[in-house]
């Protein structure tokens, strides 16, 4: 296989097309195969919200799917949220008053200081991840 590789090379290269090297590679009959496309499809606000959420922000370890931990289950913010047609992002930067658990609302507060450094785009990924479960 190896071999016969090579051999297309030594033939395609004799040609004059493209060199060996080069990503671009050719069919036997000497007809660019066209590049599967890799360029990564940028993330959907949705999704770099999850990234966020599991990593950086590192909410999940208060805050679950389906389930109340230290912090209200991300469904039950959600609700609430829909319901009221409040907005999480303003809420993360400190801007608006907790409405699901106002009790426990100093624990939460100290995640403001990650969340104040987020980027807009950010905290609507984050809001629109939350949202996102139901
Ligand atoms: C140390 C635990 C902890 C971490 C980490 C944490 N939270 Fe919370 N969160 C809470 C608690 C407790 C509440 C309930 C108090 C409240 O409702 O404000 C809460 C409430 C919330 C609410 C509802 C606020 C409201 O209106 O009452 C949102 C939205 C929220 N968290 C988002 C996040 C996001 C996004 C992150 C990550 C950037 C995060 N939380 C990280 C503990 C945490």
């Amino acid at each position: 296989m190896k071999n016969y590789r090579k051999l297309l090379c030594l033939a395609v290269l004799t040609l004059g097309f493209v060199s060996c090297g080069e990503k671009k590679e050719t069919d036997p009959m000497g007809n660019p195969i066209e590049e599967t496309k890799t360029t990564t499809t940028a993330l959907s606000s949705k999704d770099l919200g999850k990234e966020l959420f599991e990593g950086k922000g590192m909410c999940a370890t208060c805050h679950k799917p389906d389930a109340k931990i230290v912090g209200p289950s991300i469904k039950e913010i959600a609700k609430m949220y829909t319901e009221k047609k409040a907005s999480i992002s303003m809420f993360l930067q400190g801007e608006a008053d907790p409405i699901v658990d106002p009790t426990q609302f100093e624990i939460m507060k100290a995640n403001f200081a990650i969340t104040k450094t987020m980027t807009e785009e950010e905290l609507k990924g984050l809001e629109d991840y939350m949202l996102s479960i139901k």
